[in-house]
């Protein structure tokens, strides 16, 4: 395995040893969130007793095959806890989230949960947001012109999100534009306020005061903190 790999494993294995039996817990999509679903699954062969809540399709056939009780956001409106990965972290962690394709879910179970766990390995955090990585905006398909419009108003080279042929679907059966603030992100809240305003728009990947956790994998050893923004946004 590759270091960058098993400093995602050693992350999503120390998340996993925050649930306790009895909770109702969200599962995120991704490479890291992998090692915490499958560690979990490990746990519940144990005796762990606990119902996920996932975040995308690919999760709901992971956690499936390991046995993991699952269970959906309208039977489970609040939540103990949701753990998920990042793919840019900023020093008051804020976040983009969605380059995965599995935002408007992700951010649903986010804001569901008492705590918010990100996880993620050291590449993901930056001084500023948006440099190297845009921003996904899960979009309905008839808006995609006025979409792409209102977005270079706001300042983004607009790129639809491209599978194979055509455009990429998610789970929800939308369209994703890639959002380019190339020179970064000045304010992540307002952006994700302004961009949510646009008509056509189902919801996008900046999770701005969400994360109440982070843990980050330097190597393969764990370091935690705390961002300031915690416990901003209204939760659980
Ligand atoms: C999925 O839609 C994303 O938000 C992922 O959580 C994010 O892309 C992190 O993925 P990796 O852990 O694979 O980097």
């Amino acid at each position: 395995m590759q270091a960058a790999d098993l400093g995602k494993k050693a992350v999503g294995h120390r998340a996993a040893e925050l649930v306790r039996d009895g909770m109702i817990v969200g599962l995120g999509t991704g490479s890291t969130a992998y090692w915490l679903v499958e560690r979990l699954g490990q746990r519940v062969a144990e005796g762990l007793s606990i119902v996920g809540i996932p975040t995308s399709e690919r999760t709901a056939d992971q956690a499936r095959g390991l046995g993991i009780p699952l269970g959906w956001l309208d039977e489970h409106p609040r939540l103990d806890l949701a753990i998920d990965g990042a793919d840019q972290i900023d020093p008051q962690g804020q976040l983009i989230k969605g380059l995965g394709g599995a935002l408007v879910r992700e951010k649903r179970v986010a804001r569901a949960a008492r705590e918010f766990v990100v996880i993620a390995d050291a590449s993901k955090e930056v001084s500023r947001l948006g440099v190297g990585c845009p921003v996904p905006v899960e979009i309905a398909p008839s808006a995609i012109d006025d979409v792409v419009h209102d977005l270079a108003r706001l300042g983004a080279v607009p790129v639809l999100r491209r599978e194979g042929s055509g455009p990429y679907v998610t789970d929800n059966e939308q369209w994703i534009v890639d959002a380019h603030f190339e020179r970064g992100i000045d304010e992540p809240e307002s952006l994700e306020r302004l961009v949510n305003e646009i008509d056509g728009v189902v919801d996008n990947g900046l999770f701005t005061n969400l994360a109440s956790r982070i843990l980050v994998a330097d190597g393969e050893s764990v370091r935690e903190w705390r961002p300031e923004t915690a416990g901003r946004a209204p939760r659980g």
